[in-house]
């Protein structure tokens, strides 16, 4: 199977050196690059700006912004039977980005805000009826228990699976080596995982995706 697979964070370019970004490492996608690739499967990472090596046998498709792994994502789709989107995609961007480095006095106290496209739903409108045919995997990072929210989210994005973690968990969050993360089905199901390190827990999500692929399969050729 070919897994698309999204990591790490997206900058916002306010100028050349100042953006808007968040604390994601991309540790959690680059590991289910990993499990994907080890498990036999093709698998391709979109990354935005991170510090971590490319996994054996993965094909890694560098961006900076929201906008620019929307259009990754949206060229490789096509070829993917799985996309799981670990990445921390910043929601807003600033209004207008400079293209030299504006001088403390040139700018104003307030940032003017504009909305990224969402990732996920532009990527279910696109694939319309065709969907059956590929497992679309969404995470969700809240403080507090994200299961509620996991599940709002798998409902109104219509995904296969959202995997919930409360990044201020002990052994969750930014940049740690190991998480603490539940599995939130379309039909409401919820499974907790106990705390494993990133690359069991994305074993897990390989085999999960790979079994709903299989499942979406049977469905579909009845
Ligand atoms: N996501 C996306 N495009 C965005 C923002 C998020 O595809 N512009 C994806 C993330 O990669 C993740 C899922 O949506 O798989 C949930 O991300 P999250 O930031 O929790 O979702 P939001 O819809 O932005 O939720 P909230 O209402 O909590 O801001």
């Amino acid at each position: 199977m070919r897994f698309l697979v999204t990591a790490g964070p997206t900058r916002e370019h306010i100028d050349p050196v100042r953006f808007l970004s968040n604390p994601s490492t991309g540790k959690m996608g680059f590991a289910v690059a990993r499990a994907a690739a080890k498990a036999g499967h093709e698998a391709v990472l979109v990354a935005g700006p991170v510090a971590l090596k490319t996994p054996r046998g993965v094909r890694r498709i560098d961006v900076v912004s929201a906008r620019d792994m929307l259009a990754a994502v949206m060229d490789e789709l096509p070829a993917a039977d799985v996309l799981v989107m670990t990445a921390a995609v910043a929601d807003w961007r600033p209004a207008r980005t400079a293209s030299r480095k504006l001088k403390k006095g040139e700018m104003k106290p307030v940032l003017e805000l504009v909305r990224n496209p969402d990732i996920l739903r532009t990527v279910k409108k696109s694939l319309g009826a065709s969907r059956a045919k590929k497992v679309i995997v969404g995470f969700a990072a809240e403080t507090g228990e994200p299961t509620a929210e996991a599940s709002r989210k798998c409902r109104e994005k219509g995904l296969d699976l959202v995997v919930a973690n409360d990044v201020t968990a002990k052994g969750a969050g930014f940049g740690t080596d190991t998480n603490v993360a539940s599995f939130v089905s379309p039909d409401g199901s919820i499974e907790r995982l106990p705390l494993m390190s990133k690359d069991a827990l994305a074993a897990r999500i390989v085999k999960r995706a790979v079994l709903w692929y299989t499942v979406d399969g049977m469905k579909s050729r009845a």
